[in-house]
Parts: structure tokens; C-alpha cells; sequence
């Protein structure tokens, strides 16, 4: 699948869940209100939706939430689309996960055939990690963390870099993570969806954290391309991968080669944009067969924007989208 701008679109990223056991400051409100559960669709549906994604050439699928490894059964869903892993079209299935489950499930989606995993980590000082959770306990995340290494996972740890709570932090993150074993990526905070807080008070431009690191590390850049956001450098005092996401002061829009699929079937061509398809609405259809549901597919694809417009304006602190980052999974 090809879109206007000549872009290949080989990655999809499904969001299992628009539910999680933790409320980040910059990703919810406390009081969230969740998605009623006959508006979200069956593991069999996302799996059969996926299935028409690896048919039309997407070759690496991320689960993503909300929380993905809350939902109930989903390791499901990993095994079914883990057997499409190779001549079944896909190449490579990856979680992004904020690690309390880890510890439970870290063997079962390795045997799933995932390799890979991203985890939500924004700091080491478990005070400040219960004030970003609102009530996460470091020691779970902590501990899922390891569990997944020890099943052999790789493990890249995402920390959205916060003004005021995490940014005299980078250097202990930098070397704990290099000491693990585990690549680190740095986050711009996004605006997207009402929050309890404003969100121009923690935004921290990564542009300026990367000068001040340079100060005591070196950071080679890397070759390392995921066909994702981040720009990745070594850190040759750790020999440690560590990445940066800059959605705001540096769009990476051109390359991108991803949509995304909500829990209830809705397309989302752009993570800026609110342009979507319904993909519910045809997969329910009963008249609709495969190839039509290929063709809505298609037609969504050929709808993706350029790249989104998002910018934290300190004279407006509303969000740049209504819709929460939970609902897409980042
Ligand atoms: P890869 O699969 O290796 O590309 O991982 P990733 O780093 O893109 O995925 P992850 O789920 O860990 O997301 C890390 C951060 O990147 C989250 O804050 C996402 O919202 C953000 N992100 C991922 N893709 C995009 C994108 O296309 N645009 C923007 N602006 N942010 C993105
Ligand atoms: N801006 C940037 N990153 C965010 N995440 C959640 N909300 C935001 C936001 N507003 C991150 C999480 C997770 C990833 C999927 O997105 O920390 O690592
Ligand atoms: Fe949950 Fe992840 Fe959002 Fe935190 S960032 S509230 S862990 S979905």
C-alpha cells in the first residue's frame, strides 16, 4: 500500500484497549471515563482485521492500548497473529506497555513469537513515578521489566520527558539502561486530549535536553532506522542505543509509514489528524466479503495527510486533538 505522498505503509499500530491500570498526567485525566464494551471489537475481529492488513502488505504490527496487556485474553490475539509471523505475510509483531503485567506474561509472549518490546518508564525515583502514575508502584514495573529480559526479550524503555519531574534524570537513565542492556528513548510531550494539568507547564523541547547531555556524553549518531519517529544515537560511555522523539521540534512526518487501528475498528491515518475510517462498520457488514473489506482499506490509505500540525502554544493550552493518546496507543 502506497499513499499520496509516495509513502509505503508497512506498519500498523492497534490499540487493544483504550483502557489502562494507570492514569499518566500527560496521557489522561484522572476520572477517565472507558469505552462501553460492545463498542469494542472481539479478539477475533481485530485479529481478522489485522489479517487484511498483512494481506495488503503490512509486514510489522504494534499492540498498543491503553494498557494492551490488561485486556482480558489478549495473548490470544498475540499467538494468532505470532503464527502469521514469516511466510504468513509478517515479519514482526511488538507491544508497547507500561509493564505491570510483564511479570505474568513476559514467557507467554515470547512464545507468541514476539521479540521485542517497549516499555513505559519516565523515571527511577519511585516517588516521582507514583506522581507521573498517579498510583503505579516502580517496584512492578521494575520487576516486569527484568522478567521480560530474562524471556528474552529486548527491551526499549520510553520516557516522555517532563519539565519538573523527570529532567535532572536522564543521566541515571541513561547509564541504568545502558548497564541493562536496554536501548532508552526520550519523548516529546504531545497535545493530544484533555489532561487534569496544562500541558505547555511540562513540556521540556528534547532539542534542549540533547545539548545538555552532550555535555557529559558522547552520542554518536546511529544507522539505527526503525522507520519510525526516533533518531537514534550511541551513547559511547555506555555503548547503549538512546533515541529521541521530537514530534515537536523536529517533525519526521516525510518517512512515516504507519496508521493506526483504535479497539473499535476506527482507521487513523495520522496521530496529529482526526480524519478516520470506520472499519466496524464494514467489517459488521454482512455484505461485505474480504475483497471489500480490502477496498475500504485501500480507500483510507489513500486519505493519509501529509503529516500533523501539532504545537504546544503557550498562549493556548488546550489540546491539539480532542481524542486521548489511550484511544490510538501513541
Ligand atoms: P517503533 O515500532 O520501533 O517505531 O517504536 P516507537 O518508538 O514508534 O513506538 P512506541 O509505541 O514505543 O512509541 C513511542 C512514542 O512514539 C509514543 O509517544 C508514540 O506516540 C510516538 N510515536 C510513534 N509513532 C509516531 C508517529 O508516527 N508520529 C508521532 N508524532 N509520534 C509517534
Ligand atoms: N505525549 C507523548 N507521549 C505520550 N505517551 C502517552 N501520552 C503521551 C503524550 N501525550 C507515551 C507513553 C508510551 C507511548 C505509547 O506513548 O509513555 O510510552
Ligand atoms: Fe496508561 Fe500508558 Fe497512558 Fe500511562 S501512558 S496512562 S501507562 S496508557
Amino acid at each position: 500500500m502506497v499513499d499520496p505522498f509516495g509513502r509505503q505503509v508497512s506498519y500498523l499500530r492497534v490499540s487493544v484497549t483504550d483502557r489502562c491500570d494507570l492514569r499518566c498526567v500527560y496521557c489522561m485525566a484522572e476520572d477517565m471515563s472507558f469505552l462501553p464494551k460492545a463498542e469494542v471489537l472481539t479478539l477475533e475481529e481485530l485479529d481478522r482485521l489485522c489479517g487484511a492488513f498483512i494481506d495488503l502488505g503490512v509486514e510489522r504490527i504494534r499492540l498498543t492500548g491503553g494498557e494492551p496487556l490488561v485486556r482480558k485474553n489478549v495473548i490470544s490475539l498475540f499467538r494468532s497473529l505470532g503464527a502469521r509471523i514469516g511466510d504468513g505475510g509478517l515479519r514482526e509483531l511488538t507491544v508497547t506497555t507500561n509493564g505491570t503485567q510483564l511479570r505474568r506474561m513476559a514467557d507467554d509472549l515470547f512464545a507468541a513469537g514476539v521479540r521485542r518490546i517497549n516499555v513505559s518508564l519516565d523515571t527511577l525515583d519511585p516517588a516521582a513515578f507514583a506522581a507521573v502514575t498517579r498510583w503505579g508502584k516502580l517496584d512492578q514495573t521494575l520487576e516486569g521489566i527484568f522478567a521480560a529480559r530474562a524471556a528474552g526479550l529486548k527491551v526499549k524503555i520510553n520516557a516522555v520527558a517532563l519539565k519538573g519531574v523527570n529532567e535532572h534524570q536522564f543521566d541515571q537513565m541513561i547509564r541504568w539502561c545502558g548497564e541493562n542492556g536496554f536501548d532508552l528513548t526520550l519523548i516529546e510531550t504531545m497535545p493530544l486530549g484533555e489532561i487534569s494539568g496544562d500541558r505547555t507547564d511540562q513540556y521540556l523541547p528534547l532539542s534542549e535536553v540533547r545539548r545538555d547531555l552532550r555535555q557529559r556524553w558522547t552520542l554518536d549518531e546511529s544507522a539505527h532506522r526503525t522507520g519510525g519517529p526516533a533518531r537514534y544515537y550511541t551513547v559511547r560511555e555506555t555503548g547503549g542505543r538512546l533515541g529521541f522523539i521530537t514530534p515537536l521540534t523536529h517533525n519526521f512526518c516525510e518517512g512515516c509509514n504507519r496508521v493506526r487501528l483504535t479497539c473499535t475498528g476506527t482507521l487513523y491515518m495520522c496521530l496529529g489528524q482526526d480524519d478516520a475510517a470506520d472499519l466496524r462498520k464494514v467489517l459488521r457488514d454482512p455484505a461485505v466479503d474480504e475483497a471489500g473489506l480490502h477496498a475500504a482499506i485501500r480507500e483510507a490509505i489513500t486519505r493519509k495527510p501529509k503529516g500533523h500540525d501539532f504545537v504546544i502554544d503557550r498562549r493556548d493550552a488546550r489540546p491539539a486533538l480532542g481524542r486521548h493518546m489511550s484511544v490510538t496507543g501513541g
